[in-house]
């Protein structure tokens, strides 16, 4: 049995060339901010490209969004947006240009102080400017969806926060931008992808076979694009795939009234806060160690898992749940992404640091039955050292 009230209203618009569209997309009296990150955007020309097509409208530039966005200088384009009384944000870049420009809509009008947008995890947000994403890694989901992810540096804080305000109007999905990204960002965004889907399909069957073979369909595309999407660099069809794979994985659509699990997620985001370990390098960490510590409670989804996805057929039950457990591991590893904690030079003695600020961040009472406790994110933590 499901039930769900499922609400997307973000535009998609796909396909190679389509940077130009811009110009019929963005209301042409907008006073527009585009915010980026590092350098790449710049030097791949994609910014060019954007400021091209915004044509004659009132245009400011913010840049030097980090990966992992953070608060302090999320809060510099607050006061930029406030100053010059722009209407208008646009994101150029990935998951953390986007979820910062998401936070700086909500927090341009909010009354108080804007940190408790992640305080309330985004529960206190009551309206939002509008803003569009120019996608140029594919990742996250977060050009379909409606969170973020924001990290206060001096508390190492790294929260989540939802609402329906953060929805991007549009977001331009050209495939073709992927081609400047290192294999490490590509390999990411596969394995990022691929855990979005997990946590929203492993958890206990309630006969939601669409959302089901859907998110079927999604890991079975990874696992058949994955090795391709890193070895041809210049492949656009392959790339296609990985790009509306990943949006897919975190609009919304598989996760309609089905339990989620997110305890992997917010696991990693401690490793991320604590350790600057990329944010899908911590999931490849985690994810099998906790399917290894849940394995009773996950048991009918790792048995449909392992057949459907994996088509093990060989064995009992213990052995197809270790042998599918095994082929998500070397599947991480075979992208390049470790999945001990060894790999970042962590032992067991830092176990402790990461629980401590789980707890302080609430988060002890995880995962689609609410019973990932902070003993059991610690069995989680040593099965992955
Ligand atoms: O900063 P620049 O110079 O632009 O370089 C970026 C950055 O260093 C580079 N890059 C992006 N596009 C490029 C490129 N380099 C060359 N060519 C291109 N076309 O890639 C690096 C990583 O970018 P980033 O945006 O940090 O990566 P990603 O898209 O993986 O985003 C990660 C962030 O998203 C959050 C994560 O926690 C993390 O903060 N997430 C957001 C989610 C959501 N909103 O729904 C869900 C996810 O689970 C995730 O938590
Ligand atoms: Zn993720």
């Amino acid at each position: 049995m499901f039930n769900f009230d499922f609400y997307n209203p973000t535009r998609i618009v796909f396909g190679p060339d389509t940077i130009a569209r811009l110009d019929d997309l963005v209301p042409t009296d907008a006073r527009v901010m585009v915010l980026f990150g590092g350098q790449s955007a710049r030097k791949t020309g994609t910014l060019a490209q954007v400021n091209e097509a915004l044509g004659a409208r009132h245009v400011q530039e913010f840049g030097g969004i980090e990966p992992n966005p953070s608060y302090e200088t999320l809060m510099q384009a607050v006061a930029q947006v406030r100053e010059q009384q722009l209407d208008f944000l646009l994101a150029v870049g990935g998951g953390s240009v986007i979820d910062g420009t998401k936070f700086v809509a909500a927090a341009v009008g909010y009354e108080g102080d804007a940190w408790n947008i992640l305080e309330t995890r985004g529960a206190g947000i009551r309206q939002a400017l509008p803003f569009a994403n120019v996608l140029t890694l594919p990742a996250t989901g977060s050009e379909m969806n409606h969170s973020g992810v924001v990290t206060r540096r001096a508390t190492q804080a790294k929260l989540p926060f939802r609402s329906v305000h953060v929805f991007p109007q549009f977001s331009i999905l050209d495939p073709s931008k992927t081609q400047t990204l290192p294999v490490r960002q590509l390999a990411n965004g596969v394995v990022d992808a691929f855990v979005h889907v997990m946590e929203q399909y492993l958890t206990y069957p309630v006969d939601a076979r669409v959302q089901d073979r859907f998110a079927e369909g999604l890991l079975q595309t990874l696992i058949e694009i994955g090795p391709q999407v890193l070895k041809e660099s210049a492949d656009y069809s392959t790339r296609a795939n990985l790009m509306w794979t990943a949006t897919l994985a975190l609009n919304g659509l598989i996760g309609a009234g089905v339990p989620q699990d997110w305890s992997t997620h917010m696991i990693g985001h401690e490793l991320t806060a604590l350790h600057g370990i990329d944010h899908a390098r911590t999931l490849a960490i985690v994810l099998p160690a906790n399917l290894k510590v849940r394995r009773e409670a996950k048991r009918a989804k790792l048995l449909q898992y392992a057949e459907r996805v994996w088509h093990i057929s060989q064995g009992d039950d213990e052995q197809r749940i270790d042998a599918a457990i095994q082929k998500t591991r070397t599947f991480f590893e075979s992208l390049g992404l470790p999945t001990r904690l060894a790999a970042y030079q962590l032992d067991a003695d830092d176990i402790d640091g990461l629980l401590k600020q789980l707890d302080a961040h609430r988060l002890t009472a995880l995962g689609e039955h609410r019973d990932v406790t902070l003993d059991v994110s610690r069995q989680i933590l040593e099965a992955s050292l």
